[in-house]
């Protein structure tokens, strides 16, 4: 497995998120599959240990998709890496079965995905960051060479393929920068713990979004001496379309036809559907948050406060305090708000691998509006001397659509990449032929 000094792997995975520990765990039942079905591989992580948006693992959030869209069972409801499993490991199944709610909270599918992660740890590196990727010198090479820095320095090490899992970038209105007292949703837990609550009298969180929702809600629950200001772009909250039809959009089938759709097509899932994921918050929540402003009109106190069709467009501090710009509508009056601290619960841009591949970019082919090629088994199209693979978890929104970024698509994707690796690697050993029952074990 070595060479030149550096291991190789078959797969080597960058991030270990939800999406790559779902692979990790395909590669081992593919392997479990039978003699010959090794795949070998090995995961970095930059954090020291697993953690999944630990920064908004808020009391009581719940989950936004069914348990059994877990890390597994849509691919193998066999599986003994399924949310079943883990209830039953951790002598709560009854329990959870009496409670009907398909919806955990956040913190017990945490704890589910640790679990699960703890079962295939010997794969992962975690303080481990993936600086770059890079074609090793030669003709036609077949493997890739990462450079990952760690506390022991920089290393590097051999992939045949490559699957990249970095996850959402964080989003913050233009000109507005992160410090002490302007957050970002992702780091806002360990923010508010590094205040002193009592410093914190007025506080504002921009976006209409879930995570602007439940910030709110938890502030206002956690600091009652403060007022709470909403800065939502829109009249009201709006509520996550999660109804039966809608959430076909989230099946395998809807990704062919997205992805094999026309221009039309895919532009129509967007229209229709984009309400089951962006800008929009749990009917649940938006109710709970009405409750409070109502108590608020009942005991005649107004400590949660709308600023409706409005944004922060600015951010800048004035002594202890920041100030903030507020715009109603694009050519409104800008008016300017003293707060203790602003969360711009603002949302993400699309994963996106280009800062990662460097010089191998631009053998990575693009479509006419510059983005990236992307066959149906998330791999990237590379010019034809790039023997290896690059696959995609993530930023194929406009190849696969709405799911790329969400939970509903791991398992089944896992299991996709998964096979066509197989059947590439094997197609490769008779000369370019992909038998069809390749991977049929993920099936
Ligand atoms: P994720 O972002 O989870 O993981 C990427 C990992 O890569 C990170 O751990 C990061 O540290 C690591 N990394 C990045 N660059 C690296 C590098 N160069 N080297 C090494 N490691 C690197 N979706 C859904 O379907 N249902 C839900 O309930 C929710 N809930 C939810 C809550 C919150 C607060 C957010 C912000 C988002 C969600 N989502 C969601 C959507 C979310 O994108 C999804 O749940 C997963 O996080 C996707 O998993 P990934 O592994 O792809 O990315
Ligand atoms: P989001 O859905 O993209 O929402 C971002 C919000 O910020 C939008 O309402 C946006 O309005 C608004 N916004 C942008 N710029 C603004 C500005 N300058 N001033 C005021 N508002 C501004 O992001 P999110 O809420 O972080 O959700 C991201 C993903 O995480 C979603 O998939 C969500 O479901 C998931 N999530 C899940 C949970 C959970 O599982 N419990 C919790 C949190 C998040 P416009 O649309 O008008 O720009």
């Amino acid at each position: 497995m070595s060479d030149r000094g550096h291991e190789i792997y078959d797969v080597v995975g960058i991030g270990f998120g939800p999406s790559n520990l779902s692979l990790a765990i395909a590669i081992e039942e593919y392997g479990a599959g039978g003699p010959g079905n090794g795949i070998s591989s090995l995961f970095f992580e930059r954090q020291a240990s697993f953690g999944w948006h630990r920064n908004m693992l808020l009391p009581s959030a719940t989950m936004q998709i069914s348990f059994l869209k877990d890390l597994v069972t849509i691919r193998n409801p066999t599986s003994s890496f399924s949310f079943v499993a883990y209830l039953q490991a951790s002598g709560r199944l009854p329990q959870f079965v009496n409670k009907q709610d398909f919806f955990p909270t956040r913190r017990e599918f945490h704890s589910y995905l640790e679990w699960a992660q703890a079962r295939v740890s010997d794969r992962v590196a975690y303080g481990s960051e993936v600086t770059s990727i890079r074609l090793p010198a030669g003709e036609a090479p077949d493997h890739l060479l990462l450079e990952i820095a760690d506390d022991t320095g920089r290393r590097m090490v051999g992939a045949r393929n490559v699957v990249i899992s970095t996850g959402l970038v964080p989003s913050l209105p233009e000109g507005i920068d992160r410090d002490e007292r302007v957050w970002h949703s992702c780091d806002f837990l360990e923010q508010y713990r590094r205040m002193n609550p009592r410093i914190l009298r007025r506080v504002a969180v921009a976006g209409a979004g879930q995570s602007a929702a439940e910030i709110t809600r938890f502030l206002y629950d956690e600091l009652p001496h403060a007022e709470v200001y909403a800065v939502i772009p829109s009249y009201g909250y709006s509520v996550a379309d999660d109804t039966p039809f809608a959430n076909q959009v989230f099946d395998r089938a809807a990704v062919d036809d997205f992805y094999f759709g026309t221009e039309q097509t895919r532009e129509a899932f967007w229209r229709y559907h984009r309400n089951t994921n962006y800008s929009v918050v749990d009917d649940e929540v938006i109710r709970e948050l009405y409750r409070r402003s109502y108590d608020d009109d009942v005991l005649g106190v107004r400590r949660l406060r709308f600023l409706n069709l409005t944004r922060v467009t600015g951010a800048k501090r004035a002594g202890e305090e920041t100030r903030i710009s507020l715009q109603a509508g694009e050519d409104g009056e800008v008016r300017e708000l003293d707060v203790d601290a602003l969360v711009c619960a603002t949302g993400y841009r699309a994963m996106e691998p280009a800062g990662l591949l460097g010089d191998l970019d631009r053998h990575c082919l693009r479509d006419e509006a510059g983005r990236y090629q992307v066959d149906r088994d998330y791999r990237l199209v590379t010019v034809p001397e790039v023997r290896c693979g690059i696959y995609l978890q993530g930023g194929t929104e406009h190849t696969h659509g709405l799911i790329s970024s969400l939970l509903s698509a791991i398992a089944v994707r896992s299991g996709e990449i998964v096979e066509s690796i197989v059947s590439r690697r094997v197609g490769d050993n008779v000369d370019g032929a992909v038998p069809a029952e390749a991977g049929s074990d993920l099936r």
